[in-house]
């Protein structure tokens, strides 16, 4: 079978898209799949060949012809994060031309890719979160109305975008206008939470072989400020797997994050970020199209699990055809 293997996007995590990309391509199964990796871009959507020379996808039916031979895909393996990737475009899209995708669906990746309504539709159903402040760009900011809310210190956070760009830890008032701009840059729309002082936790949930299934969870020990970009991609954190917590934790944010996945009826892959404060875990987001680069978690966690990256993406393969 065909499987595209969709890689780059159009926000400013599309190099860590294109290395999850091609982890998704060297451990696709060979006997099974013919991997094709098409890069997204705003200027241009292409396959690229082993010898990187590029072929235009025809976006009339996302098929690409090459010496004369037309190419259908029978799958897209999503590897996008950020837009159009996980917030619902390309789910749309592919939805529209009947081509199986390994994402969620579109309605999910545009909600849980919205920190903000993400997390207000869980609420009512007791799944905690920071208390928070939003913004949309051209609001009046009153930076006393925001300390007033949230507390110091807080962090300001892009409403719509991964990998922690555009996020800052302020721990003054005055830094404040600054941090918001810079999250202007990656959103029209910004979150400014509490600082929740505990332990951070990443939570893996799939559906595994027609099964929603919980990862052995990952603690975060960031040495930076906070799991920054830099914590994230250049070992500036230690990431522990299963996390250093007790076994009823362990159960609890599992369930929490499981029934996230449940409430939303969500597919494909999921990774839930938590902090947990004096025994009770709060959620900071979910992400759709969760890192596959050897730096990330799910790789990590999988492989915890005894799953490897081959079986992981043959089930995400199976389970969307
Ligand atoms: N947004 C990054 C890729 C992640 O969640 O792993
Ligand atoms: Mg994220």
């Amino acid at each position: 079978k065909n499987i595209a293997i969709i890689m780059g996007g159009y926000s400013s995590e599309y190099q860590i898209s294109l290395i999850s990309g091609k982890v998704v391509h060297r451990y696709l199964d060979q006997s099974k799949y013919t991997g094709f990796c098409i890069h997204i871009f705003k200027e241009k959507w292409v396959y690229v060949d082993a010898d990187q020379k590029e072929f235009p996808i025809d976006k009339n039916d996302f098929s690409v012809t090459v010496n004369q031979t037309k190419i259908t895909f029978d799958c897209v393996f999503n590897a996008i994060h950020g837009t159009p990737g996980e917030d619902g475009l390309m789910q749309a899209y592919f939805e529209l031309l009947q081509i199986p995708q390994t994402s969620c669906d579109y309605y999910q990746a545009a909600l849980t890719f919205n920190k903000r309504d993400f997390l207000s539709v869980l609420k009512p159903y007791g799944i905690k979160s920071a208390t928070s402040y939003y913004l949309n760009k051209g609001d009046t900011i009153q930076t006393n109305q925001i300390v007033t809310k949230v507390g110091l210190p807080c962090f300001v956070k892009p409403n719509k975008a991964g990998s922690s760009f555009g996020i800052s830890k302020v721990k003054t008032e005055a830094e404040l206008p600054i941090a918001i701009e810079v999250a202007y840059q990656e959103d029209d729309e910004i979150i400014i939470e509490s600082f929740l002082d505990g332990t951070e936790v990443s939570v893996g949930v799939i559906n595994y072989k027609g099964e929603i299934i919980v990862l052995p969870i990952t603690e975060i020990v960031s040495e930076n400020d906070f799991f920054d970009y830099e914590a994230k991609y250049q070992g500036k954190s230690q990431e522990i797997t299963p996390a250093r917590i007790s076994d009823e934790m362990t159960q609890k944010v599992g369930a929490i994050a499981k029934r996230a996945y449940e409430l939303l009826k969500m597919s494909g892959f999921s990774r839930t970020e938590f902090i947990i404060v004096n025994e009770e875990p709060f959620m900071l987001e979910m992400n759709t199209i969760p890192g596959l680069t050897p730096e990330s978690l799910i790789p990590q966690q999988a492989t915890a699990a005894g799953i490897s990256l081959t079986d992981l993406f043959t089930n995400a393969i199976e389970l969307a055809l």
